[in-house]
């Protein structure tokens, strides 16, 4: 299913971190997860740190999340073989002696990290570390996880749907945008390594649920600034602020799960409207998501070409340019790209 051109590339997106499921989804019992065409077994170890390995029993091929945990170990479900964190066979019960296990039993084992509410899977060393956002750790902030969102389409079309401006007022009528209004304010993106960084002002939409909140404080919608890190691959910090002390977080990472699926956890932190309850704001995610999943799912081709001559880009879509850009720069988009597909 490779296409021509230039797609993303695996080996260089096995260095990077990816979510794999919200960390409420991960207990004790094994969980099954996809990232870049890798089946993963996900699970919580005896200290109640996520742990993640290949989802594939070396004996006969069984799922191992189809097992169960015991003490710190995986056992598969199909003849009971254990298999200790780091991915070693350590028993196998069907031998006189169980212990006496081979070398070569073993399958891979990931490293794998809990944060943003989040658990992280990198297949290979990382190149980069996660984004740091105190504003989700300090526990002052309210936090409400939204999604998670299964499109069928590549992640590098999640991504950029997400930071793409010019289509707020069209398919978010109303809620992000008014199509009075679609001109896109100037702005101007920075390139810092894997980082891209950039903002944008105007004014706040009168409809929007944020308004009551400043109508007493001003004459007029305050003016509403958005500013955006980009981190190569897939993750984007949106932190939105009038002004003041109020601000919101917008958490937004998506998992490469294969070419043409990924999956977006959104993660939001505010600290003003305290009492809204969480099934509001996930509602209008929902919402947003839903509008927008129709309209990716039926771009073609499925993956972003990081070729700048395809498709055609204007002065608005700088943030997409600088994305297939920085990408090809880093290796992280390459024309060695294998056709990675769902199982
Ligand atoms: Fe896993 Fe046999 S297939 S123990
Ligand atoms: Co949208």
């Amino acid at each position: 299913m490779s296409s021509p051109g230039v797609f993303a590339n695996l080996t260089a997106q096995r260095a990077c971190w990816h979510p794999v499921a919200f960390a409420s989804e991960i207990t004790d019992r094994p969980a099954h997860a996809d990232l870049l065409g890798e089946p993963l077994v996900v699970w919580r170890g005896a200290d109640g740190t996520p742990r993640a390995m290949s989802d594939l029993c070396v004996h006969r091929g069984t799922a191992l999340s189809l097992g169960w945990v015991k003490g710190d170990e995986l056992v598969c479900a199909y003849h009971g073989w254990r298999y200790g964190a780091d991915g070693r066979c350590t028993a196998i019960p069907q031998k006189e002696d169980p212990a006496a296990v081979p070398a070569k039993a073993r399958v891979a084992a990931y490293r794998a990290q809990e944060r943003y509410g989040l658990i992280w899977v990198a297949l290979d060393e990382p190149r980069w570390p996660l984004p740091e956002v105190p504003e989700l750790e300090d526990g002052e902030w309210i936090i409400v996880p939204a999604g998670p969102y299964r499109w069928r389409c590549d992640a590098a079309r999640q991504v950029e749907n997400f930071t793409d401006f010019g289509h707020f007022p069209w398919v978010h009528p109303g809620l992000l945008g008014d199509p009075e209004r679609p001109v896109v304010p100037p702005y101007q993106v920075e390139t810092d390594g894997h980082v891209l960084r950039y903002q944008i002002v105007r004014p706040e939409a009168p409809n929007s649920d944020d308004f009551p909140v400043f109508a007493n404080e001003q004459a007029g919608p305050p003016e509403r600034r958005s500013r955006y890190e980009l981190h190569l691959p897939y993750t984007i910090v949106l932190r939105l602020g009038w002004g003041g002390q109020r601000g919101m977080v917008y958490f937004f990472a998506s998992q490469p799960v294969a070419a043409d699926q990924c999956v977006g956890y959104v993660v939001i932190g505010r600290n003003y409207n305290t009492d809204q309850p969480d099934r509001v704001i996930q509602e209008f995610e929902d919402t947003i998501f839903g509008q927008d999943q129709v309209v990716v799912e039926s771009q073609r081709p499925e993956r972003v070409p990081f070729d700048l001559a395809a498709e055609l880009h204007l002065k608005f879509d700088a943030v997409a340019v600088a994305y297939r850009k920085t990408m090809r720069d880093l290796g992280l988009a390459a024309s060695d790209a294998i056709g990675i597909t769902a199982k």
